[in-house]
């Protein structure tokens, strides 16, 4: 009997450390290909937004993933484009992109119990007719069979430079001192933990955008693309 060969849905990686530009391009990338877009760091905010309000310890590994199974997030757009998340049905767009919500994000995402509880999550956004991945291990563990892996890299004053720009955007005051601190500690985190350290894919390709606007990034991205998909 002839079976029909399993088409896997087209999948893009972009990942990189916090500030290399990965969340603006991917997401701008997404929209210019017509694709699904993962923001995969929202869901370990997540994860650590609804473990204090369940007043769990970010070192508790199995109540974080036993909470990872059950917790509802929504991502929804305002007509504005504004992004507005709801947890179990209460807004926290908000906290969710504070630096205190990244940090403890970036201690949840170091256990391994809950790396797993996530993966089934996100590959379900892995849908018609193509998929962009924004995160640190999209390449290397959960996307493994991407048909292009980008990794987005920046100097360390520049991305926290940016990321401070972007906190102010959003009304979220804080020194430039305090968010070098928390890159730096973020960062370290994230490159060094046994579970999915943050390293380039072996085939991934690597871009600085130290020196690079978004447009600039997007279009050397697309470049990429236009040659492999
Ligand atoms: O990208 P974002 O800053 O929202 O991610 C918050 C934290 O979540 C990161 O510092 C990292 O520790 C963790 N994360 C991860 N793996 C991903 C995405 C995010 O470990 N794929």
């Amino acid at each position: 009997m002839n079976q029909t060969p399993l088409i896997q849905v087209p999948v893009i990686t972009v990942d990189g450390p916090s500030g290399s530009g990965k969340g603006t391009v991917s997401q701008r990338l997404a929209a210019e290909l017509g694709w699904h877009f993962l923001d995969s760091g929202a869901l370990y905010r997540l994860l650590a937004c609804a473990a204090r309000r369940d007043g769990i310890g970010l070192n508790d590994e199995a109540a974080l993933a036993a909470l990872a199974d059950r917790i509802d997030a929504e991502f929804t757009f305002s007509p504005s484009g504004e992004e507005r998340v709801l947890l179990d049905g209460e807004d926290v767009t908000r906290t969710l992109r504070s630096e205190e919500t990244g940090n403890a994000a970036s201690q949840v995402a170091a256990l391994p119990a809950v790396r797993t509880a996530l993966l089934a999550w996100q590959r379900r956004y892995r849908r018609p007719p193509g998929l962009v991945a924004d995160g640190r291990d999209m390449g290397t563990v959960v996307f493994p069979d991407a048909a292009l892996k980008i990794f987005l890299e920046a100097r360390p004053e520049e991305r926290a430079y940016r990321r401070h720009k972007q906190l102010k955007e959003k009304g979220i005051n804080t020194s430039l001192e305090a968010v070098v601190a928390e890159v730096r500690a973020r960062d370290e985190r994230d490159r060094t933990r046994a579970t999915a350290p943050l390293v380039p894919a072996e085939d991934a390709c690597i871009i600085d955008s130290s020196d690079l606007g978004i447009d600039a990034t997007l279009a050397l991205i697309l470049d990429r693309v236009h040659g492999k998909i």
